[in-house]
């Protein structure tokens, strides 16, 4: 067996997978989030640990061959900034990748490294959720903490070094730093110097399927497990749902929907322009990347939309009376703008809007505006990615989104192409487990685990009346950008 375990922004969940790569057991157990003052967003890591260990020990205490788990990677909220000192103790709580107080510092960073310059090193917009505009925040405004800083690491990081006693970072994830050289994949010398960082405090940097250690004595007592458990480093969560959906070649997109949005696309080289409208990170497998863009309120978009005004009604029937609604929505058009929103107009100002009602609309009508609207801005990315010259024909779906027909037909008709659903989806816990399923040697290659591991289901194909009323809509869903983004300024 493997554990795959994806250390989320609201728990922790934990996979137990046999080398067939079916999931045998899954747990999950949740921690809180400290949100003291709008726009921060933090967690207590020693929480991470508690409830990791808890996991582990879920998996294991019915198991008669717990001795038979041979390895164990992760999965992991990217970008949150965990501070440690000299022992490798945390010297405040980890700031997380939805905190955005940090505006300040991600023009300060613009400023200081120049907006090209930035953009050629690591590929990616200063955006307030990534980690280098943390650590310039908690240097600016807890200087004493600061002084004592000895190193840094992501979530995943953290809890890997509580389990092995390692401290290391890993490419896919240092990616989201702002302070990795995406191409080379190395730290960025140039940027710590410019920002005044020093270059003493990024860890050491690893391959997501190196073999990195050990669970310790101590860890594999508590948890239930042989202390010989191999562990590999892991990757970002969205590194993670790519591998753990089979994303590792060209060509295949992923669309993940969760509480926010990603479209993601495998790509092999790394120095390809993306004119940084999209993210650009590398890949759990080695020597590959990925870009990707994203929709902040995505699930939480119809959820806000449930609770404000249908929260007498299930999901079901909310999807069900937006099935009765047809595409285009009666002319009403939602954009889902709610928390600002980041691919590709990088704007938390931004807020959303509902345009074109009439006497005649309904609340399905409503809930299907929501779900279209949601789509509209995934196929934004998806728009990048076709003007940058990659094709999208073929989606791979996951998330709250591929659980019903009705919003899967309608990314295939959105994005006019094939939308694939997967058999028991598992997200980036799967891509975990696969990490350490390569990393023991059980197959050679992290694409010969995915045949073996991820399945695909149903398939949907656009419907090309349905693709002319989208791309109609889409035309005018874009205007309404530029036309809003005063509003709150
Ligand atoms: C990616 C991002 C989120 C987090 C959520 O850039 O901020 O997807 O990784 O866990």
């Amino acid at each position: 067996y493997v554990i795959g375990i994806d250390l989320g922004t609201s728990a922790v969940k934990a996979l137990l997978v046999n080398k067939e790569g079916t999931v045998v057991k899954e747990t999950s157990k949740e921690y809180p989030l400290i949100q003291e003052k709008s726009g921060y967003s933090e967690q207590d890591p020693e929480k991470w640990v508690k409830q990791t260990i808890a996991a582990i020990k879920d998996l294991t205490h019915t198991m008669k061959d717990a001795d038979r788990i041979e390895g164990m990677s992760f999965s992991g909220q990217m970008h949150g900034l965990v501070l440690l000192d000299e022992n490798n103790k945390p010297l405040r709580h980890a700031m997380l990748w939805n905190d955005t107080r940090t505006t300040e510092e991600c023009r300060e960073i613009e400023e200081k490294v120049g907006i090209e310059t930035l953009h050629s090193i690591t590929k990616n917009p200063a955006l307030e959720g990534f980690t280098l505009p943390k650590l310039l925040w908690v240097k600016k405004n807890e200087p004493k903490v600061f002084a004592k800083a000895a190193s840094f690491v992501l979530p995943k990081d953290y809890l890997r070094y509580r389990l092995t006693g390692e401290i290391q970072m890993e490419y896919s994830d240092a990616a989201g730093t702002l302070l990795l050289d995406v191409a080379e994949k190395k730290w960025s010398k140039q940027i710590c110097e410019k920002v005044g960082i020093s270059f003493e405090l990024c860890p050491p940097l690893v391959a997501s399927h190196a073999n990195v250690g050990n669970v310790s004595e101590e860890i594999a007592d508590q948890c239930g497990l042989a202390a010989s458990v191999s562990v590999f480093a892991g990757g970002a969560d969205n590194a993670c749902g790519a591998i753990g959906s089979g994303i590792l070649e060209d060509g295949v997109t992923l669309c993940s929907t969760g509480t926010s949005g990603v479209v993601l696309s495998y790509e092999e080289e790394g120095t390809k322009d993306f004119g940084g409208k999209v993210h650009y990170f590398n890949h759990g497998e080695e020597s590959a990347f990925y870009t990707m863009g994203v929709t902040l309120a995505a699930g939480y978009s119809l959820s806000w939309f449930k609770d404000t005004f249908a929260a007498d009604q299930s999901f079901e029937q909310i999807l069900a009376s937006a099935s009765e609604s047809p595409a285009g929505a009666k002319g009403l058009i939602f954009t889902p703008y709610i928390v600002g929103e980041r691919t590709p107009h990088a704007d938390a100002d931004i807020r959303g809007s509902f345009i074109g009602m009439q006497a005649t609309h309904t609340l399905g009508d409503f809930a299907r505006a929501v779900i279209e609207g949601i789509t509209l801005s995934l196929n934004e990315t998806v728009e990048v990615f076709r003007e940058h010259g990659k094709t999208v024909d073929k989606v791979i779906s996951i998330g709250g989104g591929a659980k019903s027909e009705l919003w899967l037909q309608m990314q295939a008709d959105v994005f006019n192409a094939e939308v694939v659903k997967l058999k028991n989806e598992q997200g980036p816990g799967m891509g975990a487990a696969m990490l350490a399923a390569y990393g023991l040697g059980w197959f050679p290659s992290l694409k010969d685990c995915a045949q073996q591991f991820v399945e695909t289901s149903d398939t949907y194909t656009p419907s090309s009346e349905n693709v002319e009323t989208y791309k109609k809509l889409f035309n005018i869903y874009k205007d309404v950008y530029p036309q809003t983004k005063q509003i709150n300024k």
